[in-house]
């Protein structure tokens, strides 16, 4: 990958670019501004979900930056609360309608379980990827996929799918790599995006993050984003300033050594958020 416009392809043979904008929690001012500002500083892969109320403001930045829709890559997900057949066809109807377009780029499952201890959870994915099958048929996405599925939720959906999903968005980021399910997908040919790459800055003070930040002359940013990109993981950072988000844009002028990348890949375990699909949140 040379620039955040390279692409992977996807199952399908959709082309999905190898870095997102994340905006949870960008539009906390209730305004499109820090999204219009991250539509200048030159992303077009963007990460929504209804859960995160920022779909709106998503379409309202689109809109006033006048480019025209097909060079935007857009995801969204079906929410917890939003999960079965008929439930998940009118979460996409409100989606689509909140983000003021007729089709999706892509179009995830947010989680394989409303609650950790949800029993039927098998039955309601299933139904839920039924209707997520019937609005990649009908043109309404372009690809269709999970979130936080992990090896055995996905396992439940191959065998009683139509449609393999085409990608699974996990955290990932030095200190929870998650390599198990990274490598089922792997394995599976499902495209695997990285939520929280930049682990809200919880390893910052590491010192292995000490060492190779100043080796490569680079911020603990740039490391953990090309970290994942060296990996084949899409990124899909949020910040909220230009110097940020040209910053996190800025990542092909060196390359982590094999060793870093190994050495990166083993660390402790550092910066997990707490969440777990079959674990009440730790924190
Ligand atoms: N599928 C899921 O369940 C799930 C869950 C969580 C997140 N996500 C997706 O993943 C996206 C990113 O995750 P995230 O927002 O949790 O975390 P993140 O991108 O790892 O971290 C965002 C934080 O890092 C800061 N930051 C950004 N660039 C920086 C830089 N160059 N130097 C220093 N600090 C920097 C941001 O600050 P400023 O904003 O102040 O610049 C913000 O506080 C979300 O927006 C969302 O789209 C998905």
């Amino acid at each position: 990958m040379k620039s955040i416009y390279d692409c992977y392809t996807l199952s399908n043979d959709v082309q999905i670019p190898c870095l997102g904008y994340g905006t949870y929690k960008a539009a906390a001012d209730e305004s499109a501004a820090v999204i219009c500002l991250a539509i200048e500083a030159g992303y077009r892969y963007f990460d929504t979900a209804s859960f995160y109320g920022t779909e709106k403001y998503l379409g309202e930045a689109i809109q006033e930056s006048g480019i025209s829709r097909e060079e935007f890559f857009i995801t969204s997900k079906v929410w917890k609360t939003e999960m079965g057949y008929e439930e998940t066809k009118a979460a996409f109807a409100r989606t689509v309608e909140n983000l003021g377009t007729d089709y999706l780029d892509l179009y995830l499952i947010h989680w394989p379980l409303p609650t950790p201890d949800y029993k039927d959870w098998k039955t309601l994915d299933i139904e839920t990827w039924r209707a997520m099958e019937e609005l990649y048929k009908e043109g309404k996405v372009r690809a269709i996929g999970l979130s936080n599925f992990l090896p055995h939720h996905i396992e439940n959906l191959l065998e009683n799918c139509e449609i393999a999903p085409m990608a699974d968005q996990l955290e990932y980021h030095p200190g929870y790599t998650q390599e198990a399910a990274v490598q089922y997908c792997k394995e599976h040919d499902i495209c695997v995006q990285g939520w929280s790459p930049i682990g809200r800055g919880r390893m910052f003070g590491d010192k292995l993050f000490l060492e190779l930040t100043e080796k490569y002359q680079v911020s603990p940013a740039q490391l953990c984003l090309k970290f994942a990109i060296q990996n084949g993981v899409i990124p899909l950072p949020k910040s909220s300033t230009m110097e940020r988000m040209k910053q996190n844009q800025d990542l092909f002028g060196f390359e982590i050594s094999k060793e870093d990348m190994f050495r990166l890949r083993t660390m402790p375990q550092a910066g997990w958020s707490g969440e777990h699909p079959d674990r009440e949140r730790v924190y």
